[in-house]
């Protein structure tokens, strides 16, 4: 096989696009520092000033970090939230209903990036010359999509599924059992029945209260959120239309999306190494 080494940063991303089935570099994805020949790369869930310098102390071309660490994709950042908003009108949630529900997680996101230093890491990867990017909603829709694979393989058409049934399922995935933390559940119980069940990721962040308000209203049972605050979780137990509610758990779900793109690179002939919560399973 011939080694493809030496890929450029628009590659790399171009490499993550094709792989989430988006033409366009997403609002909370961007090349912060460009950088060409790249054969090293340091990948993370969080990458701050400390991991640009690590990464320069071990010899590294490249430092991919998975959350927005500044610059536009940590400005732009609303317009993907906003996509849980067509998820919602996908799953059934009338357009009036879903576009309202977003509407106080929204008001926070926008509040933090306003008041945020999205200069902090950016400006300091430019000053090492460190070739630096993110990659956010790309490999999170691929993340959504194995977990939705992976409980409809194990409990599709079952009638009497329960919650535990499609979180051990979860737990069958590689990265999930090389994480620390299992899911949990933070509304609701394991033994309840799942019902019909939805995959709220891939919107940027977790929805909060009141989108799982609009798909509990909408006729589902269960949702899985990566995480939630304690503030929303308090607001659903005090909701009677509430039904479960999962947290799956932040690095190992977040691996479960960064992960294939990470063997994916390996195969173009790359040397990369995770850090920063990323689990990646012996081939
Ligand atoms: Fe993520
Ligand atoms: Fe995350």
């Amino acid at each position: 096989m011939v080694s493809l080494v030496g890929l450029d940063t628009d590659e790399i991303m171009r490499i993550a696009l094709d792989m989430a089935g988006l033409d366009e570099v997403p609002g909370d994805t961007d090349i912060h520092v460009p950088g060409k020949d790249i054969e090293r790369v340091l990948i993370g869930i969080d990458m701050g000033t400390a991991e640009l310098l690590l990464a320069r102390e071990l010899g590294y071309d490249l430092v991919i970090a998975h959350h927005p660490p500044g610059g536009r994709s940590r400005v732009n950042f609303e317009s993907v939230v906003l996509r849980q908003i067509d998820q919602m009108v996908e799953a059934g949630v009338p357009p009036h209903v879903a576009e309202k529900a977003l509407q106080p997680r929204l008001q926070s996101v926008r509040m933090r990036t306003h008041v945020s230093n999205y200069d902090l890491t950016v400006s300091a990867a430019r000053l090492l010359k460190m070739p630096f990017m993110n990659i956010h909603l790309p490999l999170d829709i691929v993340c959504r999509r194995r977990f939705i694979r992976t409980i409809e393989e194990h409990v599709g058409g079952r009638k009497d599924a329960i919650v535990s049934d499609a979180i051990d399922a979860m737990m069958e995935i590689p990265e999930m059992k090389m994480g620390l933390t299992r899911p949990v559940v933070y509304v609701g119980s394991e033994s309840n029945l799942l019902g019909r069940w939805v995959v709220a990721m891939a919107g940027g962040t977790n929805g909060g209260a009141g989108v799982a308000k609009a798909y509990f209203d909408a006729g589902y049972s269960t949702l899985f959120y990566m995480h939630l605050t304690e503030t929303d979780r308090k607001e659903l137990q005090g909701y009677s239309g509430a039904g479960n509610l999962v947290a799956t758990g932040h690095m190992a779900s977040d691996s479960v999306g960064i992960s294939p793109f990470v063997q994916r690179l390996r195969e173009q002939g790359l040397e990369v190494t995770p850090m920063s919560g990323v689990f990646v399973p012996e081939q």
